[in-house]
């Protein structure tokens, strides 16, 4: 009976869509389904990561923690295709929203409206991925991901127009069309555009028609009627991109400190999205426009009349209290600078923040200047700040540059630049604060109790591996770190390590050769044709990445003190214990023999190949990552002749200049940059 063969058929076909959802939803959405949201109290909305409801009724994404990331999920799936014909329906969506920066200079990610397959984006990045895909799956079809996004960070990576746009995604943050954000006057046809991170309200709609396949997307300020004209449109047949069951929500991050908020929202499938009701929306929390006024003038209207004399003095006194400031708080300038705004922090600023450079503040000493922890009073974000000295404006404006393109780094794995400051005779770069320091005091035991598994170990060299992948390669030009070495890690809360201080990176673009003056590094990690041409590449990165990781694994100094006083290179030591096959003795014996052995001995084998003497036979750091997921060979180590060379040309190389540096700092400046010290 052919009635029956169809509902066994469909009963088929519905038991293996439950169970390829692993949790069946327990309700499909319909055809006509509508919701709207004039703010979220009692509400059932999933939420994830940093987002939360506040008391009002606010959807609070990101909650002003920097780099915090955070969803929230319409609690049900949505059957987005008709299921006569198996084809996307047409839906519309409206939600209102505002991005609260704290510290007004700090830009942040952004946000985005998505539909997704499922609730678990557990695999999603932070920071420019926005909570929503990862360096992984950026692109990939199988993502089955469509998005709006209100995007506030130029990233080269993904190709962004600029720090202030709205973009259509599909299955990538790669926007397919992209526009200023802004809004097309009905009148005139004037484009007016806006600034999604104003601190403004503002409204945004996102229209699917389904038969012509378009999507529309169209922005306005809080209380205006939805624009005629559309900012931007694509055209894109989402049937073949969303799954029959969807979830729609809100993902959003933050690169630096904002708070991104949603107060209401509506959804409309085959209808308009319903009318958010804009008299119920919840109040935002008073922004850090609002500032006392001044007083000033009420208390000299006070003292005036009481004695000319107590005038002349107060006035004395505040002229030379302001000589003070002015002195005290006093930077350089230049023209070129004002385009760089944004990225430069006042010294004032800074000088409050550490507490008037307080010893008690010293993080530490590098070679080129102290580091002081600092918090910045308005935003209580907390940041670490170098001095620099320099003497000369030779150069700056190309090194402020670099700063700037730095700054605009954005991969978990970094320490992130925030910006700069000048003054006379000095240089200051802001850095985000790394509460856990750097990584030789863990493995040097400056810390308690602070020996590192081995689960750690392999996850921080994995880190580090990922961060020069994407300075090597994923960034729009190839950034050489130049100094790879355990103090130059630093431990975030949660461990991971992040690849910090960039004050030696210097750009290398595609192709250009840049003139370089002296080597620039570490002893130790310099590659050997590095000591010898002064040139960084990504090879020679390769071959302080290959000392670290042996550092790593063999708890030991690249330049280890042997018993008679002699020093002996890390690296000569491991290759010895390879070839002798006594690998084990090796390992950091700090790790008491609680370490996965075979992933410690490709960690050796690793570290050898990548600081192989001969820059030809060191692999990529693509290359590397292929071998620590254990998804190829490494291939076995060349032979040990071309291993004793390196101690050879260590010697012939370093003598003539480097070696009256001490061995733990860097060695070299920042010469074409700051002019010489
Ligand atoms: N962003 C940061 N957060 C926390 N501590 C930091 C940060 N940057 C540097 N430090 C601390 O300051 C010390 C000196 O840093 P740095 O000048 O980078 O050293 P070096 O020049 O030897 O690489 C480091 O050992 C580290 O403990
Ligand atoms: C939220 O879920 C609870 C239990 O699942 C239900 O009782 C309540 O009515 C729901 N509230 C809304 C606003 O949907
Ligand atoms: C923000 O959210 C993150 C992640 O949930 C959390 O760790 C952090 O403490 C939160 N910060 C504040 C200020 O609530
Ligand atoms: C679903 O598709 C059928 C056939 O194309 C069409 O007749 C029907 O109107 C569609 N339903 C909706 C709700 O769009
Ligand atoms: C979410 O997906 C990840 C893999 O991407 C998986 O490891 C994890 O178990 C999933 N979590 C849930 C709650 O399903
Ligand atoms: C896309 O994702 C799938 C499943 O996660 C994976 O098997 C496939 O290799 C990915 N494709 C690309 C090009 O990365
Ligand atoms: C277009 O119209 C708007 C609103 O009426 C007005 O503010 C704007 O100045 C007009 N632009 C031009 C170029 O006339
Ligand atoms: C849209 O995509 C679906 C699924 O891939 C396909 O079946 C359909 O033919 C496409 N429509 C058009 C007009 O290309
Ligand atoms: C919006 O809500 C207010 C207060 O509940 C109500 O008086 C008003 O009629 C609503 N407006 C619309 C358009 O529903």
């Amino acid at each position: 009976m052919p009635s029956m063969k169809l509902a066994s058929f469909l009963l088929l076909k519905l038991l293996l869509l439950s169970l390829g959802l692993s949790m069946a939803p327990p309700f499909l959405a319909g055809d006509e389904h509508q919701f709207s949201y004039s703010g979220f109290s009692n509400t059932n909305l999933t939420l994830d990561g940093a987002a939360s409801i506040t008391p009002n009724g606010l959807l609070m994404l990101t909650n002003g923690t920097s780099r915090s990331m955070g969803r929230a999920f319409y609690p049900d799936p949505l059957r987005f295709r008709n299921l006569s014909d198996g084809a996307v329906q047409s839906f519309s969506a409206s939600f209102v929203f505002a991005m609260v920066s704290i510290y007004k200079d700090l830009s942040s990610n952004g946000i985005a409206m998505f539909i997704a397959p499922s609730k678990n984006l557990s695999a999603a990045m932070r920071m420019q991925y926005l909570g929503l895909l990862s360096n992984q799956n950026d692109g990939n079809q199988t993502n089955h991901i469509f998005a709006v996004e209100l995007d506030t960070f130029q990233n080269w990576e993904l190709q962004d127009m600029n720090d202030n746009h709205v973009g259509i995604d599909v299955n990538s943050l790669r926007s397919i069309q992209s526009h200023d954000a802004g809004f097309y006057h009905d009148k005139n046809g004037t484009f007016q555009s806006l600034s999604l991170d104003s601190q403004e309200v503002m409204q945004v709609w996102v229209d699917y028609h389904g038969e012509k396949m378009q999507i529309d997307a169209t922005m306005a300020p809080l209380g205006m009627d939805k624009p005629t004209r559309p900012i931007v449109s694509a055209n894109y047949n989402l049937s073949s991109v969303l799954t029959d069951v969807a979830y729609i929500g809100f993902s959003s991050a933050e690169g630096k400190i904002t708070k991104h908020y949603v107060l209401g929202w509506s959804f409309g499938m085959n209808s308009p999205a319903p009318a958010i009701n804009l008299s119920m929306l919840p109040k935002l929390p008073p922004g850090p426009r609002t500032k006392g006024g001044r007083r000033r003038l009420q208390v000299l209207e006070i003292i005036l009349p009481l004695a000319t004399a107590a005038l002349i003095l107060s006035v004395a006194a505040v002229v030379s209290l302001l000589v003070r400031r002015h002195l005290r708080y006093a930077e350089v300038r230049d023209d070129w600078e004002v385009e760089y705004g944004p990225h430069r922090f006042s010294y004032k600023d800074l000088f409050r923040a550490t507490e008037g450079f307080d010893n008690k503040n010293l993080l530490g000493t590098g070679g080129f200047g102290r580091v002081y922890r600092g918090e910045l009073s308005r935003s209580k974000l907390m940041i670490a700040v170098k001095r620099v000295s320099h003497h000369s404006r030779q150069g700056m404006k190309e090194f402020i540059a670099e700063i700037v393109s730095i700054g605009r780094l954005q991969n978990p794995n970094l320490v992130h630049l925030l910006g700069y400051c000048r003054r006379r005779g000095e240089l200051l770069l802001v850095y985000e604060y790394m509460p856990k320091g750097s990584l030789d005091k863990y493995l040097y035991g400056e810390v308690d109790n602070s020996t590192l598994s081995w689960d750690q170990r392999i996850w921080i060299i994995r880190g580090i591996a990922s961060a020069l992948i994407y300075l090597h390669e994923e960034w729009e030009k190839v950034v050489v770190h130049r100094d790879i070495k355990a103090s130059n890690v630093l431990l975030d809360d949660e461990l991971n390590a992040r690849l910090g201080d960039f004050g030696l990176a210097r750009l290398y673009d595609h192709g250009v050769e840049q003139e370089t003056t002296r080597v620039v590094g570490t002893i130790g990690y310099i590659a050997p044709e590095l000591a010898r041409t002064g040139k960084g590449t990504p090879l020679t990165d390769v071959f302080a990445f290959g000392v670290f990781i042996l550092e790593l694994t063999c708890g030991q100094r690249p330049i280890m003190q042997s018993t008679q006083d002699e020093q002996v290179m890390l690296v000569d030591w491991a290759l010895e214990h390879v070839q002798q096959g006594s690998l084990d003795d090796a390992i950091d014996i700090r790790l008491k023999g609680q370490y996965n052995v075979s992933e410690a001995h490709l960690a050796l084998k690793l570290g050898l190949l990548c600081s192989h003497p001969f820059a030809c036979a060191r692999p990529s750091m693509r290359q590397v990552i292929q071998y620590l997921d254990g998804h190829i060979e490494p291939p076995e180590l060349p032979a040990h002749q071309s291993f004793q060379a390196l101690a050879l040309m260590q010697n012939e190389g370093f003598d003539s200049y480097i070696m009256s540096y001490r061995s733990s700092t860097s060695v070299g400046t920042i010469s074409s940059i700051s002019g010489g010290r």
